[in-house]
This record gives structure tokens, sequence and C-alpha cells, in this order.
């Protein structure tokens, strides 16, 4: 391979990022498949440091840098996918089996991780429009790797137009921000029909705790939310029909949040 021609794939590859920051999902995935960034790279993981650049356009909040820095040294790859559990988890089960009966024609999953949903719907032969946005960019570079179409991007700022998507899906991410109402609210904004949020800590009748605490330097989140509070700030939401609570084994609590006809 050329200079010429390496230099030509990375300026391909960061143009196809920075424009994944700005773009609608189907102009993103027109210019990944023009740009053929998914073909030319060899090793599109090894590339993340060209998100960098990128990166500073999202003014990373200090908890939001545990992930990018920690991913891939002080935790391995393997450990946070054991962490995240597999296609057979049981909210990510019942998911899926509500999506089935649903039949919506596309989600974006945010934060997509390591795209886990992605092959549960390829599994259980969910027709459905995948996208996925995630803040780290080494899992972002993970998941194009495998094809999948995934951008780099914050659940606080979601790089989409409104009401692009049928539903907006995030997964154990709400508790591990400061705090949920821009998230819920962007998710509001850019689903058409539905917005479904898995928590992790189940929300329940105390009174909020903000669990702020710090890891090998970093501060992190891991938030215990009053139910009332989360479904008086739902129904304050101008775009909001009704919700609904949905619940799973274990600790974990789903929320459907369904919208009106724009
Ligand atoms: C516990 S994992 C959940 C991943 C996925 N939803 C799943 O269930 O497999 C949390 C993810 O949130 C991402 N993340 C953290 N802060 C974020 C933010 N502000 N916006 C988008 N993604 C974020 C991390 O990079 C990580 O992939």
């Amino acid at each position: 391979m050329t200079v010429l021609q390496i230099l030509g794939m990375i300026s391909r590859f960061a143009f196809a990022m920075i424009c994944c920051l700005y773009m609608t999902p189907s102009d993103c995935q027109t210019i990944m498949k023009d740009s053929s960034v998914v073909e030319s790279s060899p090793d599109l993981y090894a590339d993340f440091r060209l998100f960098e650049q990128v990166k500073k356009l999202l003014h990373l909040k200090p908890y939001e840098l545990w992930w990018e820095n920690s991913l891939g040294s002080q935790v391995s790859m393997q450990t946070f996918s054991s962490w995240l559990g597999d296609i057979n988890v049981p909210s990510r089960v019942a998911v899926r089996k509500y999506l089935k009966a649903k039949k919506y024609s596309s989600i974006l999953d945010i934060p997509s991780g390591m795209c886990i949903d992605f092959f549960g719907f390829k599994h259980d032969n969910i027709e459905i429009d995948y996208y996925g946005v995630d803040i780290t960019s080494k899992l972002v570079c993970y998941g194009k790797k495998l094809g999948i179409n995934v951008f780099l991007g914050s659940i606080e700022k979601i790089p989409m137009h409104n009401s692009c998507l049928d539903v907006c899906y995030a997964r154990h991410i709400l508790e591990h921000l400061d705090y949920y109402h821009k998230a819920i609210s962007e998710m509001i904004r850019v689903a058409k029909k539905e917005v479904i949020i898995v928590f992790f800590i189940k929300p329940n009748n105390r009174p909020d705790h903000i669990n702020y605490y710090e890891k090998n330097g970093y501060e992190l989140y891991e938030n215990y939310y009053n139910q009332q509070k989360i479904e008086k700030y739902v129904a304050s939401l101008a775009q909001v029909d009704y919700f609904e609570w949905e619940q799973v084994k274990w600790r974990e609590k789903i929320l459907h949040i369904y919208l009106t006809a724009a």
C-alpha cells in the first residue's frame, strides 16, 4: 500500500466520522458506503485515535471520559462484555419480545455499547433498521468494524434530526449520568413513536439519591431515582401521550413512553 493510498484512506475515514456527528442515519449510511471505509480499513479498531478531534466537539464531561479512557486498558473489553451480558439477559429478551409484536421499522440503540441488541434482533429475526450511538469511540469503531450503523455521540445531544426513527431505546445508562432530564428529552425529540428505557437500578419511592463516587481518578455516577419524579417529568413533556412500566426479573425495570403523532 502506498503512502498516498494510506492518506486517502485516513482522510475518508476522518471525513465520515465528522459527518456522522451531524447527519441523519441514512445520510451517514450513504457516506459510510460511498467512502468504503468499512471495506478499506484493515483494522478500524486500531484507528480510534482519529476520533480524538471529533471527540473534542462533544465536550466530554468528566464522568463520560471514564469509558473512553478505561475500556481496553484498566477494564478489558472481555470484562466489559461480561458486565453487559449476552442476548439472553432478561431485559434484552423482554425488549425483543415487545418489539417483535410492535413491528416498528427503525430503532436507535443509545448507548449501543458492543451492539449486543443488534445481534439479538438478528437472532430473533426482528426486521428493524438498527442504528447505534455511543460516546466511546473505541466502541463505535468496534461496531463499525462489524459493519453496523454506529455513530459517535452523546445521549444528551443526540446527533440526529427530530422524529427520525420509530423508537429510541436506552439500556443501562440513565443511572450513569448526572441526571436524566436531558437524556429523556433528547430521546423523545428523535423518536416518532416510542422511547424505551431499561433501568438497572429499579426506580422506587425513596428520594433521588445521586450516588457520585471516584474510581481511578474519574468521577462516576450510579444513581437511584425516585419513580414519581421520573413520571412527573415525563408527563410534563409535550410530545408524551402516556407511559407505562414493565417489571423485569431481578433489579431491572422498563419504562415505555408512548409519543403523540407528530
Ligand atoms: C453499561 S453500558 C450499556 C451499553 C448497552 N446499552 C447495553 O446494554 O449493552 C453503558 C454505555 O454507555 C456509554 N455512555 C456513557 N455515557 C454516555 C453518554 N453520555 N452518551 C452516550 N453513551 C454513553 C458507554 O460508552 C457504554 O457503552
